[in-house]
């Protein structure tokens, strides 16, 4: 590949900014550089914590003549769960900050052009991000992919059609949690899409690091967990009205690998003395609270933000998931970002497994990449796109048979940021 602002030469626009990797020595300022763009500052301890999980060859840092920081973006190594249980690698997207000052002359496009590239050299055929502006990403690629909810109960009203015993829930330490939340979240990962592998650096980073200055006015996290069942992440937020206890339970993550899991994990949540409400954000669209309690005008769910998911390599994306249904589908897809990756390709399945060849036959649907990747994890319906005026059907029947070819008996998910 070959567009503008990929190499070490300097960027049309830009003459006087390099872009390049970091030098241990200046990752302090890089840190803080990415997150005043945010407007925020690190303390010590987090800029360790982002140390931890940092990748040196894969973070970018746009620098002045004089050795200014002014834009940054990177990426970590992932392995992103897809249908059926299997994996393939994926770059999480982060650190995405330009100052200022350096803003709409083109920087981010050219840092994003290289991670991309990158990503591609590493035979990653996905990236993902989550995006602080919904309107960022859709131009180098990205689809919201991965849509989530937040939840809302009030503790009192969470009374479930079936009552469930709690007595095999157990709190446990942060730092005995790893290996056992990290062994139910990998089965997890093998039947749910979009859950992303985690490290022991990022296990650390999301059970066991917990200074009080992070916490946002919550008390410290308490992790439960239910023997093959499942675990919850969560932390109570006190608060006191005229003498009266009316805290918040804020989940982090629950995680759950059957229904009587997920009935015993939000009784337990229910169960938290002082608090009023359960506020549970990164629930995937399938969440089943609504229809086991005996009230579902209680419980409150609201979109969240959701995952955006770029597909680099089509064959080795189309060919790495399962799909419910065996079926033949030819697809045009437009890839504007890198020209040469649009084509039409034929999908066939069989036995649930694809062989995705490249072809000269008729397309059924035409689509761009950002659309693919939308509709990729099963997370988004192809008759929503459709009617979103997104995709072009060809044939009277294509988008009926993308539906089933697509479709996933468990919707995507992911919780935690990156
Ligand atoms: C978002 C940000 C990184 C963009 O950097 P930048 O160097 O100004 O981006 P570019 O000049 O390469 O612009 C790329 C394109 O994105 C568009 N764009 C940039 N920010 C945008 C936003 N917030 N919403 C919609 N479009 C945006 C630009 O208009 C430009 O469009 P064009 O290609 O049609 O001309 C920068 O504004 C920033 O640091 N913002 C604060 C931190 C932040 O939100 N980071 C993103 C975290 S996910």
């Amino acid at each position: 590949m070959n567009h503008p602002g990929t190499r070490d030469e300097p960027t049309s626009g830009l003459e006087d900014i390099h872009i390049r990797r970091v030098a241990d020595e200046e990752f302090d300022a890089y840190g803080q550089a990415i997150e005043a763009a945010f407007g925020s500052e690190l303390s010590p301890a987090r800029l360790e914590l982002e140390r931890s999980t940092y990748e040196p060859d894969r973070f970018l840092g746009a620098f002045t003549a004089q050795g200014e920081i002014v834009g940054s973006s990177g990426a970590f190594s992932f392995e992103l769960a897809l249908p059926g249980g299997t994996t393939a690698g994926c770059a999480g997207v982060t650190a995405v900050a330009v100052r200022q000052d350096h803003r709409r002359r083109g920087l981010l496009t050219a840092m994003m052009l290289r991670l991309l590239e990158q990503a591609d050299e590493r035979g990653e055929p996905f990236a993902a991000l989550w995006a602080s502006e919904g309107g960022i990403y859709g131009r180098y690629g990205f689809g919201p992919a991965i849509p989530t909810t937040r939840i809302e109960v009030a503790r009192d009203r969470l009374v479930l059609r079936d009552p469930v015993a709690t007595d095999e829930v157990r709190v446990i330490d942060a730092t005995a949690a790893v290996g056992l939340v990290g062994e139910l979240y990998g089965r997890a990962r093998s039947q749910r899409p979009g859950l992303l592998s985690r490290s022991a650096a990022w296990w650390h980073r999301l059970l066991v690091h917990d200074p009080a200055d992070e916490r946002d006015g919550a008390g410290p996290r308490t992790i439960a967990v239910l023997r093959d069942g499942g675990y919850v992440v969560y932390r109570l937020q006190p608060h006191w009205e005229r003498d009266v206890p009316c805290g918040t339970v804020r989940v982090e993550e629950l995680v759950s690998l059957h229904p009587q899991a997920t009935a015993q994990l939000w009784t337990f949540l229910a169960a938290t003395d002082l608090a009023v409400t359960i506020m549970a954000p990164g629930r995937p669209t399938d969440d089943p609270l609504r229809s086991m309690v005996v009230d579902p005008a209680h419980v409150h769910v609201r979109s969240g933000s959701p995952v955006y998911l770029r597909i680099l390599d089509v064959p080795a994306a189309l060919a790495a998931r399962h799909y419910p249904v065996d079926e033949r589908i030819v697809l045009d897809v437009t890839d504007r970002l890198f020209p040469e990756r649009s084509g039409t390709f034929e999908v066939v399945v069989s036995d649930g497994v694809a062989q995705v060849t490249p072809t000269d036959a008729d397309a059924d649907l035409a689509l761009g990449i950002e659309e693919l990747g939308m509709l990729y994890l099963g997370g988004v319906r192809p008759t929503m796109l459709r009617q979103a005026g997104r995709v072009e059907q060809r044939r009277s029947d294509a988008v009926a048979r993308c539906e089933r070819l697509l479709a996933w008996d468990q919707a995507p998910m992911q919780c935690s940021e990156f």
